[in-house]
């Protein structure tokens, strides 16, 4: 049965891919984004353009933090929940209150709203920085380094918390997701710029032999309909999202510079605390329960990332 979508972040970076995906299987979404100038609205504007042009797209600008959402949600609907702050660096010192006011208060007053209006399914997105410096084959346990950690975690135990009340819940921890549309802040997108024309230069925090588990922004969005769409029974599993190989950051500055042509302008700069070393995704259980596995490999996605990158080049300073 196709029951309604109700897309929050609507318009940011992976929260746009989802509502183009979801409406081209044919679902009728309800975006909701407040336009955050945390990076430049107009990007944001760009980005859900395409959405916009479609009969079965609505959005409304409004804040997850004060928004009615009695007065939004229905029974029935599947609620995919992206709204949030991200970014590590920005989560210490003062940032934290935004991290708290628009993950951990935001989320709780999603699942409030969910359990008194009949919502079928609430699929949210969490994050491999969870993890924090842990997330590797060996070890594998919720230990954040980082207050944006800490605040995606709180999310995940709210989670716990409104399922006790029967609320059918799925967190999605996303491993660092790259693509066209990658926000401004990211190291994908970071690295282009570095790497085309103009004077920006990438901030290489170390050596570069940092790990990460890249995954393609349109692979994420294919798991994350699974759990909202396929998943039979949700149960108090939480899944990670990624790629499916983890690369160094050296290794990715070598694919860039080889896909553009060019070298990456770089300033170098001290390992930031908060960043792990390494993360790996242990994707068993959504290879099982949602029938997923990532089928983009990292070279692929980068020059898809980058021949999408020249659209947005006037968009980024
Ligand atoms: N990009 C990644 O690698 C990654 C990794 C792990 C988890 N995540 C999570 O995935 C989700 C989407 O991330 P993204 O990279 O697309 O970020 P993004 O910033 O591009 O998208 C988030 C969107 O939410 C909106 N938003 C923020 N606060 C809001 C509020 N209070 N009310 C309404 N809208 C609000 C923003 O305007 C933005 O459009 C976030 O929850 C993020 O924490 C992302």
């Amino acid at each position: 049965m196709m029951t309604r979508a109700i897309v929050t972040g609507a318009a940011g970076f992976i929260g746009s891919h989802l509502s183009e995906k979801l409406l081209a299987e044919g679902y009728t979404i309800l975006g909701i984004d407040n336009f955050d100038p945390w990076y430049d609205p107009e990007i944001k504007k760009a980005n859900i353009n395409n959405c916009l042009l479609h009969d079965n797209f609505d959005l409304i600008d409004a804040d997850i933090r004060s928004v009615d959402f009695l007065s939004l949600f229905k029974e029935g609907d599947t609620v995919f929940h992206l709204a949030a702050r991200p970014g590590v660096q920005d989560s210490w010192g003062n940032g934290f209150a935004d991290s708290v006011e628009n993950n951990i208060y935001g989320t709780q007053r999603i699942f409030e709203a969910a359990l008194h209006t009949g919502v079928r399914r609430v699929v949210f997105a969490s994050s491999s920085s969870i993890y924090g410096a842990s997330a590797t084959e060996l070890k594998r346990e919720v230990h954040p380094i980082s207050p944006y950690g800490v605040s995606k975690a709180a999310c995940e135990q709210l989670a716990e918390v409104y399922r006790e009340r029967g609320l059918d819940l799925v967190p999605m921890r996303y491993f660092t997701v790259y693509g066209p549309r990658q926000r401004p802040d990211m190291a994908m997108n970071r690295l282009f710029r570095a790497s085309l024309p103009g004077s920006f230069r990438f901030p290489l925090r170390g050596n570069g032999t940092q790990r990460r588990e890249f995954t393609f922004v349109k692979d994420v969005v294919e798991a994350t309909i699974r759990a909202g769409y396929t998943l039979e029974n949700a149960s108090s599993e939480a899944f990670d999202i990624g790629g499916g190989v983890s690369a160094s950051l050296a290794e990715v500055m070598d694919m860039v510079e080889e896909i553009v042509g060019s070298s990456i302008r770089v300033d170098q700069h001290p390992l930031a605390a908060g960043d792990p070393l390494i993360t790996v995704a242990s994707t068993e259980s959504a290879k099982e329960l949602l029938g997923w596995e990532a089928t983009t490999s990292l070279r692929d996605g980068l020059q898809e990332h980058y021949e999408s990158f020249s659209g947005s080049l006037t968009l980024v300073s």
